[in-house]
């Protein structure tokens, strides 16, 4: 996944340091259920560096991570210390190589949103495959809201993400250009896909799924800890669903 490779660094934290680590990944742990993961198998498609991962263990679930930057392993793998026993793999989501009927959850966090629309397609029926029947899985992204014109990072000024419309579609989903800071200011550079609420989720219907319950986390004041995030609060950053395997 561009970017995930040249700037894992950005990544390597074991402390909250950006807007999602605030609200949108301790949101997405309860949405899967604290109590009901532990001593079960979770799956976190597309673990990156490991944070969510370790929020899972330190919930006592046996933990899972797959993901296509070898970067980004790298680094989890260096940051196992605190939360032992997590088995990483290097592989895309569509395509993980675990058996059928494996796991009682699948998180993925901040994932599909770099995902084309086949692509997030074929990330459902994956996560189907591999998951228990009544299994669960969570799904958190960025708002769809934050890529019209007019929301806190469209506009021009200081925001904790930034988007810029890249000029290119599919499939009715456009790609954008996301800065997105942390606590010191730092910036990551990616390209995300603004996928609309329906897509996300008539997707997941169609693999499937069946929904259960939607999250839309805002952002309040209390967040605004660097001056490079802005002084607006009050909409919706993050999308959260989770469904069962039927
Ligand atoms: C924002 S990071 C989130 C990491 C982790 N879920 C967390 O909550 O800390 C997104 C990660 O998704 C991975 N990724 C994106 N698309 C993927 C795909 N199709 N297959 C595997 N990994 C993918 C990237 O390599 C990156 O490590």
């Amino acid at each position: 996944m561009e970017g995930y490779e040249t700037q894992a660094g950005f990544w390597d934290k074991t402390a909250p340091r950006v807007m999602g680590d605030l609200i949108g990944r301790p949101s997405a742990v309860e949405l899967m259920g604290k109590g009901r993961v532990r001593r079960e198998k979770i799956l976190e498609a597309g673990c990156g560096t490991g944070y969510t991962a370790r929020m899972l263990v330190g919930e006592e679930a046996i933990v899972s991570g797959c993901d296509s930057s070898r970067e980004m392993l790298e680094k989890a793998i260096k940051e196992e210390k605190d939360a032992p026993g997590i088995e990483y793999k290097l592989a895309n989501i569509i395509s993980t190589g675990y058996e059928g009927d494996r796991f009682y959850g699948v998180m993925s966090i901040g994932v599909l949103i770099h995902n084309n629309p086949s692509f997030v397609n074929l990330a459902y029926r994956e996560a189907f495959r591999v998951l228990k029947p009544q299994g669960t899985m969570v799904v958190s992204v960025t708002h769809p809201y934050l890529f019209t014109s007019g929301s806190p990072s469209m506009k021009k000024g200081k925001n904790w993400v930034k988007h810029r419309f890249l000029g290119k579609e599919n499939a009715g989903s456009r790609v954008f250009e996301e800065e997105y800071y942390d606590l010191n200011g730092n910036k990551f550079v990616s390209e995300v896909w603004d996928h609309s609420i329906g897509f996300y989720l008539n997707g997941a219907v169609q693999a499937g799924f069946k929904l259960e319950e939607i999250r839309e986390p805002k952002v309040e004041e209390k967040h605004l800890l660097h001056p490079s995030w802005g002084k607006e609060y009050g909409y919706p950053a993050f999308l959260q669903f989770r469904m069962v395997k039927k």
